[in-house]
């Protein structure tokens, strides 16, 4: 039996909601799961790229034994239900720039739990694949869209039960995703954060996630703005991420821009903003990176409002 899964992009964080906002953006993955035939082959894992940038160093770097993240979440599964997963082709075909803010991994793991439940016979419900996914990932804000789709508020609790409600987005606001063309894995985006931050920052994110729940429900540009600002993790990612401050001060005074975030760990830059001013945020962005020297790929895309889905479920 072989199952392929269809898994989107996804764009967490949102400044001031960091590992606890996340959406589905239309960029894909299709993870597929075969079963062979022949026993001893073990694991096999493939990775094939549809990405227009060269992604080839990432691609090459990535493990295609058992320690490859799909195939810990394909084992959890197995083990969750007392079996242990062996004799599996796995192929990832990848249209999600890797390491560059967009939730690759966390579709990755989507892709290979959703497909091996199907293999299995459905027995993780949608709280156990999420509650797999997040233990995987280490956090719920890019694995929850990725599985259920749309803008969501995530949260892990204790137990390791994950807690989601969807949020609206304006469909006048538009999302435009500066993907710059080198990588940062998200390990070291996550080594530069303090073990303890000072409660004023924290209570200063607080209020601004608080900010951004009412700013979608009254669609308040005004409020949003203030929503996507942030203490807890871009300060002290800016420097992984050369030119991000600039592209925010030149972008700060631009009409209809209601804010510039990380997208993620970074490095690419998510710019929120309302009418059609899209070129002009285009030209500084890409104008701004390349006195960096750095090429940009900017893309404007509409939510996904769909989860990851199966695509085919053929039996052998
Ligand atoms: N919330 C996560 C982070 C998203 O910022 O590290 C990246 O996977």
């Amino acid at each position: 039996m072989k199952i392929s899964v269809k898994v989107p992009a996804t764009t967490a964080n949102f400044g001031s909601g960091f590992d606890c906002l996340g959406m589905a953006l239309p960029i894909y993955n299709i993870i597929t799961i075969e079963e062979t035939v022949l026993p001893g082959t073990g694991i096999e894992i493939n990775v094939i790229s549809e990405t227009d940038d060269d992604d080839d160093f990432a691609i090459e770097h990535i493990p295609k034994d058992e320690t490859n993240i799909i195939y810990k979440a394909v084992e959890m599964l197995y083990n969750s239900i007392g079996q242990s997963p062996s004799e599996l082709r796995i192929n990832i075909k990848s249209q999600i720039p890797i390491a560059k803010g967009l939730g690759s991994s966390a579709s990755i793991i989507v892709g290979g739990l959703l497909a091996a439940n199907e293999l299995l016979g459905k027995p993780a419900d949608e709280a156990a694949l999420l509650s797999i996914a997040t233990e995987v990932e280490g956090h719920p804000d890019n694995v929850v869209p990725a599985i259920v789709g749309g803008l969501v508020m995530t949260s892990q609790e204790h137990d390791g039960s994950i807690i989601y409600r969807k949020l609206p987005w304006p469909e006048e606001w538009h999302l435009t995703i500066c993907i710059p063309n080198y990588e940062i894995a998200t390990e070291i985006a996550r080594s530069v954060l303090p073990k303890e931050v000072p409660l004023a920052d924290a209570t200063f994110n607080s209020r601004r996630v608080a900010m951004f729940v009412e700013a979608l429900h009254t669609k308040d540009a005004g409020l949003m703005k203030l929503a996507l600002q942030d203490r807890l993790h871009q300060p002290y990612r800016m420097k992984l991420v050369p030119g991000l401050q600039d592209i925010i001060d030149n972008l700060k005074h631009e009409e209809n821009v209601i804010g510039c975030v990380l997208s993620g760990a970074g490095p690419s830059i998510l710019v929120i903003s309302q009418k059609n001013n899209l070129d002009r945020i285009k030209s500084i962005v890409n104008d701004t990176w390349e006195n960096y020297n750095v090429k940009t790929d900017i893309r404007t895309l509409k939510v996904e409002s769909n989860g990851a889905q199966i695509l085919e479920a053929s039996y052998l």
